[in-house]
């Protein structure tokens, strides 16, 4: 027990070691992330996988147009997603996320298209990603938009206002600098860290800004 304590209070490459599991091992923290189809794939594959390093039980949710950019930005397919959790099509609307009754303590898309995101702000819940983002606002759970797009256009602007305004949390794919970036990983790990931190996740994925040296 006392190991496991200690265990929990780790911290490996950059995240905690097992804040997703209680001190039984058991997973005391679900997610669901959803890809769609917009530049920036990155950021919803480090997600994740920074989130499947923190032993939280992962549903990742994947639109075609997701899929076909994850090809073409990042070489990467479908079976390199389902080694970190179960993976649904974005037409999958039998899937346990699109009832209420499944219990999941939050959502993140990342990145968040434009249409994803007007879907949701509109209540338009054509699709599993979308449907999932109205069962996060309807049962108050945490729903967190990585969106992606520039520049916006008034729609867009207008669509986050309403999606702010129905409880969710828009976090554009927007890295900032302060922690001196070096390497591409450096800065998309900046805008994972911030969606960790509205996860209540601890990690050490970028160093926070602490004040000027004078
Ligand atoms: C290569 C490529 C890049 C795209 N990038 C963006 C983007 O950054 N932001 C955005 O809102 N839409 C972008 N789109 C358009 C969306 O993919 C399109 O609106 C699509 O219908 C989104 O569907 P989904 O949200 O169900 O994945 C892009 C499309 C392509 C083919």
């Amino acid at each position: 027990m006392q190991g496991l304590i200690i265990l929990n209070q780790l911290v490996l490459n950059g995240i905690d070691i097992n804040p997703g599991v209680n001190d039984q091992g058991v997973v005391k923290m679900k997610v669901v992330v959803g890809l769609t189809g917009a530049s920036g794939a990155v950021y919803g594959y480090r997600l994740v996988e920074r989130l499947y390093g923190t032993k939280v039980e992962l549903l990742i949710i994947v639109s075609d147009v997701a899929l076909a950019i994850l090809k073409d930005e990042v070489g990467i397919g479908k079976e390199k997603l389902s080694k970190c959790g179960r993976v649904y099509g974005n037409s999958e609307m039998m899937a346990p996320t699109a009832s209420g009754s499944f219990q999941f303590d939050a959502m993140v898309v990342a990145p968040c298209s434009m249409k994803t995101l007007a879907c949701i702000a509109n209540g338009i819940s054509s699709t599993l990603i979308a449907r999932t983002a109205e069962v996060a606002l309807k049962e108050k759970r945490k729903l967190v938009l990585v969106t992606r797009e520039t520049p916006l256009s008034l729609v867009d602007i207008r669509n986050m206002e309403k999606a702010a305004e129905a409880g969710a949390v828009i976090l554009p794919a927007c890295p900032g600098f302060y922690h001196k970036p070096k390497t591409l990983e450096e800065l998309v790990d900046h805008v994972i860290g911030k969606v960790f931190d509205q996860l209540g996740i601890k990690h050490n994925l970028f160093k926070r800004w602490e004040g000027s040296s004078r």
